[in-house]
């Protein structure tokens, strides 16, 4: 599996996601688990967040200190990936978020644009493209190469599962975008779903 990928081996990302993936949980904790996985691993997509020197005054003195250079996008992939949105601005309230609508088609699991509101010129230095799956990857592949044509330089793709397959197409079409997740799963099925998985995330975020 390729090096960029980082699998989480936090406890509570695992507890957290076999909650998830449960088909008894109901949409009201479906959708408070994955704000609370989506913190989880935005934490560790931003161990190596650059940092400049900042020296601030506290009651006793002045003490060495840091602020966080980058200024971050977060590009969620309509649908599912709005419901990791939450989550990270709790850890990043400043973070830009631009939104990017594809869907899948059914028959070719091509995904399909229909959605995309970014302005001219890139506006953030660190984007951070949220998708609970990565099943094929067409959706973070075709989601990366318009934020490289915007003109963002520095990618990396945050979501809860993964199959190995969408993997290996995200790293093979974008080896320089890091790729994040919860859990490497062991395959995708033959209509393009993770198995084991957790079934369709948009409609258990959603309801639909
Ligand atoms: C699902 C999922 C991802 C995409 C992953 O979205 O939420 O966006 O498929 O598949 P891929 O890696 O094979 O591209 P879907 O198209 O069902 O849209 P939705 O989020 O609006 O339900």
């Amino acid at each position: 599996m390729s090096s960029n990928l980082q699998v989480s081996s936090h406890p509570l990302v695992k507890h957290k996601l076999t909650r998830l993936r449960d088909i008894a949980t109901d949409h009201r904790n479906f959708r408070e688990l994955a704000r609370e996985l989506a913190l989880l691993l935005c934490y560790e997509a931003t161990l190596d967040l650059a940092l400049a020197p900042s020296a601030v005054q506290t009651p006793m003195g002045e003490a060495a200190g840091w602020e966080a250079r980058e200024v971050i996008g977060v590009v969620p992939i309509l649908r599912a990936g709005l419901g990791l949105v939450d989550g990270i601005q709790e850890l990043l309230p400043n973070v830009q978020v631009w939104h990017i609508g594809l869907y899948r088609d059914e028959a070719t699991l091509r995904p399909v644009e229909y959605y995309n509101r970014l302005p001219g010129e890139p506006t953030v230095q660190l984007c951070l493209v949220l998708d609970p799956m990565l099943a094929t990857g067409g959706s973070a592949i075709a989601t990366v190469g318009i934020l490289k044509r915007w003109g963002a330089k520095r990618i990396k793709f945050v979501g809860i599962l993964a199959a190995p397959e969408g993997v290996e197409a995200l790293h093979a079409a974008h080896p320089d975008v890091d790729i994040h997740v919860g859990e490497l799963d062991e395959r995708l099925n033959d209509i393009g779903f993770i198995v084991p998985g957790l079934g369709d995330a948009g409609d258990r975020m959603f309801g639909t």
